[in-house]
């Protein structure tokens, strides 16, 4: 098997991880809860993986790290947990996942607030500049995809705060983190979500927001949290305010693992490996008759190593079926959960199939997409 659906969730997970996801399993104990010694050992992994997601991030302050099960719960509470005056106006880019684009229209068929979206230009990317026209007194959030997850385009999030240096920030680093050094793009961030078995190379069930002092979040659930539990009242402090209930203690050992490995081998080594690996995709794929690269083409260092292609005659699906069949390779077909991107692209309905490096991929895998596809090229029929 040639696995090549990174961008859906990495394989495979770094040495130790599973191992750690086992030992924590082993250990009969919820973290924060009692005082025994297996809880105590359960509140250590924890905190250890609290403060290594927040290291990712460059930032000292684990207890601001909070745990979730997926990216899109960090995402959700912190657009639903940020307080907003009725009519407020909310940026986003026409790139974002569902995850940030199906809470924003909740709030926004509830007449709660004006949703913008910025554009990607012709060449796929977003510009700083094009937030400009957009931005007005009653802007009071904005939320950036950090890199699309169908075209790969990283968004000028430096800039576009340059532009906006008082409105709210919350990135959805979904496909960027552990793919890409994270802590110049977190300095501009009021909060960061994350996932964790993405780049980050953990477990599913694991996540999370850091979240910047001074910024109020409001909890989308309140329970348990092992704090104050004197109290109706549910804890006002980070991380408890929005932890409410029992973590994913053996996900959250497998991440510390998984972030180990990222930091032995390096993310900024991770993300040179993987553009390669683009690279060598989009350098062999160019001149294929029918096949359409989506998103931005040329300079590398503008997007992260996730190709997405159509191929005349074939649908997304007919595509990925063909690539599996033929070739064992393991790719994504259709909307990618990211409908927005691809109406800006023009691949909506259809969709289109997303081949995404990890840093296990070889030049070898790069090598035998593009040779699959040129065959499959050769073999072209009508839809
Ligand atoms: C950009 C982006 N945001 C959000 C998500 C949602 O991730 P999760 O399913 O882990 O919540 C994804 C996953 O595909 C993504 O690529």
């Amino acid at each position: 098997m040639i696995y090549l659906d990174n961008g859906a969730t990495s394989f495979p997970k770094p040495p130790g991880v599973s191992e750690a996801v086992a030992r924590a399993l082993a250990n009969p104990a919820s973290p924060g809860r009692s005082g025994h010694k297996p809880a105590l050992e359960a509140s250590r992994i924890v905190f250890r993986a609290r403060k290594k997601l927040a290291g990712i991030l460059g930032k000292a302050d684990p207890e601001r790290m909070v745990f979730t099960p997926n990216i899109t719960w960090a995402l959700n509470a912190a657009i639903k947990g940020i307080p907003l005056e009725k009519g407020a106006e909310v940026i986003s880019t026409a790139l974002e996942h569902n995850s940030t684009a199906r809470p924003l229209r909740e709030l926004e068929k509830a007449g709660a607030i004006v949703w913008k979206k910025i554009h990607p230009r012709e060449n796929g990317l977003i510009e700083a500049a094009d937030l400009l026209p957009l931005l007005s007194p009653r802007t009071k959030l904005l939320v950036l995809n950090h890199a699309s997850n169908v075209t790969g385009a990283l968004t000028p999030v430096e800039k576009m705060r340059r532009l906006c240096p008082d409105v709210p920030l919350i990135l959805d680093a979904a496909q960027t983190a552990g793919a890409y050094p994270l802590e110049d793009f977190a300095r501009h961030a009021d909060v960061v979500c994350l996932t964790g078995h993405k780049g980050l190379l953990g477990p599913t069930g694991t996540g999370g927001l850091w979240i910047r002092p001074g910024v109020d979040v409001r909890p989308l659930a309140v329970g348990g949290s092992g704090s104050n539990s004197e109290s109706l009242e549910h804890p006002d402090f980070l991380p408890d305010a929005l932890e409410a209930g029992t973590l994913n203690t053996h996900g959250l050992a497998g991440l510390a693992a998984a972030l180990d490995y990222l930091e032995e081998r390096g993310i900024e080594n991770i993300r040179r490996h993987e553009l390669d690996l683009a690279g060598v995709l989009l350098g062999e794929a160019e001149g294929i008759s029918g096949l359409r690269i989506l998103g931005p083409s040329g300079n590398l260092e503008n997007r992260v190593a996730t190709v997405s292609v159509t191929l005349e005659g074939y649908s997304s699906s007919d595509l990925s079926s063909a690539l599996e069949s033929g070739y064992g390779i393991m790719t994504r077909a259709g909307l990618h959960c990211a409908p927005l991107a691809h109406e800006a692209s023009g691949t909506f309905p259809g969709g289109a199939t997303r081949f995404s490096f990890g840093p296990f991929n070889t030049p070898e895998d790069a090598l035998a997409a593009a040779a699959a596809l040129r065959e499959l090229s050769g073999k072209r029929r009508a839809v």
